[in-house]
């Protein structure tokens, strides 16, 4: 039974974790651009804790567990995390979001503990465009981390292209032929205006019927039988003579010109145990310390319950309460 239910009819069915907000990477979208100051104003979540938040928003009726960072495998014994969710009744879908840097090293075991699949973020197959978007790092090693991942069979896997003009909008057919190659779907993003990019935004950011379009001068697209359940809207690639047939998806997502504010079936815990309601609003409610002040998993329900409530109808992302003045996505959960 779904309890989580907004003012606006919406069911809430899916919450994203942020395990920490530390990253390898200081990517142009993510990262704060004084990324040092990262300074934890106070403890982050531990594992039980997760746990125990997961398995409350399981009993009432949540099913999707999302594990984000900043990047979720720079926290350690992640895979002892994945393992106590992966036991959680009710939770059927249990995936990571990650830059895959580590992923190599780690892809068996979390698909052993009970990790389903993962997101990995893909923005260039260039060494030289990802030293400039990713502001650090070795592409070869999320390249690596890419085929280790599909080897493990946490797949579907999806990689993230979030897409910039003069950065990386002239790769978007190699990065279709790269995720065909390697049985990955693809999935294209407009940039968001976050915190350090709010003006750099302007003049990178391209629409994503911009970008559909530069993909249907290569590809004849036609809509995916199946919907994801997101944000994205997916398609196949019909076969040509060109391009023989491939059983991978591609998806569009378009959180600015065409927002999905009203089928969001999601809220965010930040690494600090904030329960945010909405991406686009920087206001929380403090479950960290809820559990730190003995409250019974009962009272923690009804609590939520109420919480839930408030989710706002929709981010405006020019309204001031929003993220581009107060934080990035490596703080809340990318
Ligand atoms: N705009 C769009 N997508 C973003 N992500 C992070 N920051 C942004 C942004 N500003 C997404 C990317 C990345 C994942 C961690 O979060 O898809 O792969």
């Amino acid at each position: 039974m779904n309890l989580l239910i907004d003012k606006y009819n919406r069911r809430i069915e899916y919450i994203r974790i942020s395990v920490t907000d530390r990253c390898d990477l200081k990517c142009l979208y993510c990262t704060p651009k004084d990324s040092d100051s990262h300074s934890r104003r106070r403890a982050i979540l531990r594992f039980e804790e997760i746990t125990r938040i997961v398995r409350c928003f399981a009993d009432m009726g949540v099913s999707r567990v999302r594990i984000t960072g900043g990047e979720p495998l720079v926290r350690k014994d992640m895979v002892s995390l994945i393992n106590q969710l992966s036991h959680i009744n009710g939770i059927n879908d249990l995936a990571m979001t990650t830059n895959a840097t580590l992923l190599s090293k780690y892809a068996i075991d979390l698909k052993n503990a009970g990790l389903k699949r993962v997101n990995i973020s893909l923005d260039t197959l260039k060494p030289e465009t990802f030293k400039t978007v990713c502001g650090g790092g070795e592409l070869k090693d999320v390249l690596e981390g890419i085929k280790e991942a599909v080897n493990a069979g946490l797949t579907p896997v999806n990689l993230n292209t979030v897409v910039m003009r003069g950065l990386n909008d002239n790769e978007l057919i190699d990065i279709v032929h790269f995720a065909i190659e390697n049985s990955a779907n693809i999935r294209f993003i407009e940039c968001m205006p976050v915190r350090r990019i709010v003006n750099l935004s302007k003049e990178r950011f391209i629409s994503i019927k911009e970008v559909k379009s530069l993909v249907e001068s290569h590809f004849e697209l036609e809509p995916a039988k199946s919907s994801g359940g997101g944000p994205a809207s997916y398609f196949t690639i019909k076969p040509t003579i060109r391009n023989s047939q491939s059983a991978i998806k591609i998806g569009f997502i378009s959180p600015i010109t065409q927002h999905f504010c009203e089928s969001c079936n999601r809220v965010r815990l930040t690494a600090e145990g904030i329960l945010r309601l909405c991406l686009g609003y920087k206001d929380g409610i403090d479950l960290r310390d809820y559990i730190r002040s003995g409250i019974s998993d009962e009272s923690l329900k009804e609590i939520i319950i109420k919480i839930i409530q408030n989710k706002p109808q929709g981010h405006q992302f020019s309204n001031d309460k929003c993220i581009p003045i107060e934080q990035s996505m490596s703080m809340i959960g990318g």
